[in-house]
């Protein structure tokens, strides 16, 4: 694989087109310093976040995964005014620091991190009777993606777009008989959402900054 002109022509098209600011480069810097993984989506892929929260005129976005914030940051700027983006982190010092990163991009008064398992935390969510989301991004751990997909989908109506991310994990998936359980994971997600009659999917293979990898689009029916 030629990943280095991948890696290049991927920074290419970052510098033109997802520059990133002094909210996004801090929110980066403050994952090394901490020692935290480096698990952000790239500048090119937040940016395709944030185009399709424009596009679906998102005024309500549900994260699962924060990590230190950077995807937040390029979605919730994709907010109209009034809208609100709840995003679901279990690490404590994860969700702090995805706070800070927040705050200093201007965001917290429309981002809300919550601080628990997913699993445990979705439920509230339906039961707050809370509308449902325009746009849903799924990103924590990679074992339950299908369980965190069939949440996505209760909390949706139809149109809304949910974004799963990792799910060819450098082409790990085409393994049947891998023992990892993220690849494990995302393969039990991939086959039920291929068969999944409630949603339209699809699934979009990248290349570049990040190692080889693809984002599953799904839009509820
Ligand atoms: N969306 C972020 C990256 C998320 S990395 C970005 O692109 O900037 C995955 C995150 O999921 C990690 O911070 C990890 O702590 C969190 N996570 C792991 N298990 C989780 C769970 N059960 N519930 C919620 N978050 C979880
Ligand atoms: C992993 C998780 C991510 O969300 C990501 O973008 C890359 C790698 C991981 O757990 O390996
Ligand atoms: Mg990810």
């Amino acid at each position: 694989m030629n990943s280095t002109l991948f890696a290049e022509v991927d920074q290419y098209i970052a510098h033109l087109f997802a520059p990133e600011d002094e909210a996004l480069n801090s929110t980066i810097h403050s994952l090394h310093v901490k020692g935290f993984p480096q698990h952000s989506v790239s500048a090119a892929q937040g940016k395709f976040l944030h185009l399709m929260a424009l596009l679906v005129r998102a005024r309500r976005i549900l994260e699962i995964g924060s990590l230190g914030g950077y995807s937040t940051i390029w979605l919730a700027r994709a907010l109209a005014n009034e809208g609100k983006l709840i995003s679901i982190e279990y690490h404590p010092e994860h969700a702090a620091l995805a706070r800070q990163n927040i705050a200093r991009a201007g965001l917290a008064e429309k981002v809300e991190i919550i601080t628990g398992k997913a699993l445990d935390i979705l439920p509230s969510i339906e039961t707050s009777n809370a509308p449902p989301f325009d746009m849903i991004f799924i990103d924590a751990d990679k074992p339950p993606y299908t369980e965190y997909f069939q949440w996505a989908l209760r909390l949706s109506r139809p149109g809304t777009l949910i974004i799963a991310d990792n799910v060819i994990r450098e082409g790990k998936v085409l393994d049947a008989q891998s023992d990892d359980e993220k690849v494990q994971g995302v393969q039990r997600f991939n086959a039920m959402l291929a068969g999944c009659s409630q949603a339209q999917s699809i699934i979009l293979q990248s290349v570049g900054a990040k190692e080889h990898d693809g984002m599953a689009i799904a839009v509820v029916g």
